[in-house]
């Protein structure tokens, strides 16, 4: 994006991004499905660091779904290493981390995932935690309606405690259980892929969002389509219910 349209543009606050498509784009170059989450996972690589530079200020990656578990073993176990080997790098490059200013957070259930990528997990979110420019949600083992079960058990648990009063809670209330706790909701969520559905992606916060889809894999994203779904944000009208 050059200066000048970055200078005429709202930003959004928060971007929620599907990266799907990963598979079918493996598949049409006659490769296997796990080369497209390599390639997938690459793409992140530079997206990431692009929204930093445009100034976004938070950013949700849905990488993994509570529902892929039901994937072939195969597949399933290359995601993982994927993830592995991204986070030993996330966690070995702290000073360009630094420079960029990105604070990573897990949005998704730590319960079910391998024991060294929460620990891993748990050492990029600590490292990172004072960081202020762009927070990076990596969603894995993510899904919405498990996160909802997981704000709604929170509440019960107070609620049995005498903490909160059951005619008492609020919407604040649910949201404070969710993993974006007490981040804006996306603004915009962008689906690549041809699929035209949120597959149980922030259901809760995507109440209000504005929706991308576009026809093209995720690894063949580019920055210029960031760009490109920034630009159709901006001629969205918002109104919240308003007039
Ligand atoms: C998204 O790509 C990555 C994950 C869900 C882990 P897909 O693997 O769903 O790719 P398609 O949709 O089959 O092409
Ligand atoms: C959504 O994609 C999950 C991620 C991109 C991580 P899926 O490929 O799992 O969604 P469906 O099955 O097409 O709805
Ligand atoms: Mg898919």
């Amino acid at each position: 994006m050059t200066e000048e349209t970055l200078k005429n543009i709202t930003l959004p606050k928060h971007i929620g991004i599907i990266m799907d498509g990963n598979g079918r784009w493996a598949k049409s170059r006659g490769l296997e499905r796990t080369e497209g989450h390599k390639a997938g996972a690459n793409t992140f690589r530079t997206i990431c660091d692009y929204a930093a530079d445009l100034g976004i200020e938070y950013i949700t990656f849905y990488a993994f779904s509570t529902e892929n578990w039901k994937r072939p073993h195969k597949e399933v176990s290359t995601i993982m290493k994927i993830f592995r080997d991204y986070l030993d790098e996330a966690n070995e490059r702290e000073a360009e981390n630094e420079k960029r200013g990105l604070r990573f957070h897990l949005t998704g259930e730590k319960k079910g995932l391998p024991a060294d990528i929460v620990s891993k997990l748990t050492t990029l979110e600590k490292n990172s935690a004072d960081k202020d420019v762009m927070t990076v949600n990596l969603a894995i083992n993510y899904g919405g309606r498990d996160e909802i079960l997981h704000s709604v058990k929170d509440i019960a648990q107070k609620v049995k405690s005498g903490e909160l009063n059951p005619d008492k809670i609020t919407e604040d209330d649910i949201e404070k259980g969710l993993f974006t706790a007490g981040q804006p909701d996306p603004d915009m969520i962008i689906r690549p892929s041809g699929e035209y559905r949120l597959s149980n992606f922030m259901i809760w916060q995507a109440a209000y969002s504005e929706f991308i889809f576009m026809d093209i894999m995720w690894p063949d994203f580019t920055p210029d389509d960031l760009d490109k779904a920034i630009i159709e944000f901006n001629k969205r009208n918002r109104r919240f219910g308003g007039v």
